[in-house]
């Protein structure tokens, strides 16, 4: 049940990644329409459950003696409902964190070892158990973190068993379907692709499809199924150099698609229809509506000129499932049933609302909307796309527009008692909630990045307004002598930032480091002094779906030999290292 969470899909996808067909309903269904149901999983959330008009549910469904398990929000909400006490916990716990296990008799923990690494996201905690509960678990902030009361079949965890990083979450999920609820294996993740082509063309039905491509693993691997579905006649590619590509892009994906002998991509060159509108722009979330909103207007003009606006195509995109939760939009647009209620961190360039209108008119093909990166990749494969295609790193939609970022005004950086604060504002994700936030600079040459990672997730949370750490690698001034410029999107900052991409990008590639980090994005920050006005940020991080994710240490080397390359350009002041895990960070800056 969706109580609005980031991750509530991803709950249902690990469901049933252990053999259970899971669906997803509204928080709010009734108890009639969860008849059929062997057990119900409750999402986290960004409300607060005593705010007036947070999601609820129909209590009715709590006294169904069907077992049923709330995760972060999904517990608060249990323990609302059933005369416990839910209120603010003194401080938050975003990241990682450790599970002391006291009833190791309870068949929910059961085969748990009494100390765990686990993940939390939460302000909100249940100070007071509802009545009939008893306490499983604590953390060192909070003495809630997992409660049942096995009579009525009632569960609830503060951490999310869901993501990666909770060491044990699987064996937690598959206690509760198999020990708990008694579920049976019976679901098979193999029919997938049938399945998918037969959506394709339901939704296309005597249609044709309309594709942007990128070269990016999701959008050719969506663009690879709508033409098994429907065969190179009903498909039509175009890739649009946005000039917000990186260096070597466009002849990328020209030999990719030569040698994959589609021969129905064509290029179209568009900088000019993009950068335009960009002028003066500063703020992300508009960099990224008029970025989505130019696709619309190139691809409009695209169809016109080709005589493609009969009512005879319709458009396909690569959008995935983080992709559909991260904007707050709506997924899984095939079922209409499971309106994702998730808070918009980051509008995708294919959420915008001219999208959203086509999608309302069912103008919109998304073979991929309901899979995660590591699914999208493992379909490719099995429909026998090169790993050279399928290991390239994500590249964002909205492109280096959204890696290049500006500042309306001139600012100073201060110094705070922790480092430097530093008047960049970047995205964040807290307790299932946007951030905007300035980034700390700390001093430390990151050579123990291990132990200062763990040190930005604490810092973050310790210093209420960052969302964000970096560590200075290596600079021409002190940060004391640096400020923040007006700065915007310019020809010659995307030059610079392509330039500086290049060097990190090649440097990975001879070291094997590539291998090695799920994504890499290089981004350029108007910080520095004199006729040196930007810096560069390196963000290596590991993933396994983009929902969550870890800054990874680099080899001292490594990092070494890429800020002495970076610093040879004049332009460039200084060069950074982003230490902060996702949440509290995003892996993007904007
Ligand atoms: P964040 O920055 O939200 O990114 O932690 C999660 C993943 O999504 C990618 N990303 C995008 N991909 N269109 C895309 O196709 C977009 O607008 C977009 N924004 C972020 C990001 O690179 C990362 O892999």
């Amino acid at each position: 049940m969706d109580t609005g969470g980031q991750y509530c899909h991803l709950i249902a996808r690990k469901v049933r990644e252990l053999g259970v067909s899971s669906e997803v309903f509204p928080s709010e269904a009734r108890l009639e329409s969860l008849c059929h149901a062997r057990g119900i999983v409750i999402s986290g959330g960004p409300a607060s459950v005593y705010d007036p008009h947070s999601p609820s549910m129909d209590a009715a469904v709590l006294s169904a003696g069907v077992p049923t398990l709330g995760i972060c929000y999904g517990q608060q909400l249990i323990t609302q409902l059933l005369g416990g006490e839910v209120r603010k916990g003194d401080k938050g716990e975003f990241g990682l964190a450790f599970l002391d296990i006291q009833a190791s008799d309870s068949r929910l923990l059961a085969g748990l070892t009494d100390h765990q690494k686990i993940w939390m996201s939460h302000r909100d905690l249940v100070a007071v158990p509802p009545p009939g509960f008893r306490v499983l678990a604590t953390t060192s902030t909070c003495s809630t973190a997992a409660i049942e009361d096995p009579a009525r079949r009632l569960y609830g965890v503060q951490f999310h068993p869901e993501v990666v990083h909770t060491t044990e979450g699987a064996r937690i999920l598959e206690n509760f379907l198999f020990g708990i609820c008694g579920c049976d294996k019976d679901w098979n993740p193999s029919d997938r692709i049938a399945q998918v082509e037969e959506q394709v063309r339901e939704r296309a039905g005597d249609r044709n499809v309309f594709f942007f491509v990128s070269g990016g693993v999701d959008s050719t691997v969506a663009f690879t199924l709508c033409l098994a579905a429907l065969g190179s006649e009903r498909v039509c590619g175009v890739y649009v150099d946005t000039g917000l590509m990186r260096e070597g892009e466009t002849e990328f994906v020209e030999q990719t698609f030569a040698a994959l002998g589609h021969g129905v991509v064509q290029i179209e060159r568009a900088e000019e229809e993009f950068l335009a509108p960009l002028e003066g722009v500063h703020e992300p979330e508009l960099k990224r509506h008029i970025i989505g909103e130019q696709f619309v207007k190139v691809q409009e003009r695209i169809m016109a000129a080709r005589g493609l606006a009969d009512g005879r195509w319709i458009l396909g995109q690569g959008t995935i499932y983080p992709d559909t939760i991260e904007s707050g939009g709506t997924s899984s647009h095939q079922s209409g049933r499971d309106q994702s209620k998730a808070a918009t961190i980051k509008t995708h360039h294919n959420r915008v609302p001219g999208i959203q209108k086509l999608m309302e008119q069912g103008l919109i093909v998304e073979p991929l909307a309901d899979f995660y990166k590591d699914e999208v990749r493992e379909i490719g494969r099995e429909m026998g796309l090169s790993a050279a295609l399928l290991d390239r790193h994500p590249f964002p939609g909205p492109g280096l527009a959204i890696r290049c970022l500006c500042s309306a005004e001139e600012h100073p950086v201060t110094r705070v008692p922790e480092g430097w604060l530093v008047p960049v504002h970047s995205v964040g994700v807290q307790g299932d909630s946007r951030s905007y936030a300035p980034v700390l600079a700390i001093d430390a040459f990151p050579s123990a990045a291990a132990r200062l990672q763990d040190e930005a997730t604490e810092l973050v949370n310790r210093s209420a307004g960052v969302n964000r750490v970096m560590a200075r690698v290596a600079a021409r001034e002190p940060l004391s002598h640096q400020r923040v410029f007006s700065s915007y999107i310019t020809h010659g900052r995307l030059a610079l930032l392509r330039r500086a991409d290049g060097i990190v990008r090649d440097l990975c590639f001879k070291s094997g480091f590539d291998a090695k980090v799920w994504q890499f994005p290089v981004i350029l920050i108007p910080l520095g002094s004199g006729e040196s006005r930007d810096s560069v940020v390196l963000r290596p991080i590991f993933s396994v779906d983009g929902m969550t994710a870890d800054s990874v240490t680099m080899p001292d080397d490594l990092l070494r030999k890429m800020a002495a390359e970076l610093l040879e350009i004049t332009e460039i002041a200084g060069v950074y290292y982003d230490l902060t895990h996702k949440p509290p960070g995003t892996i993007e800056w904007e």
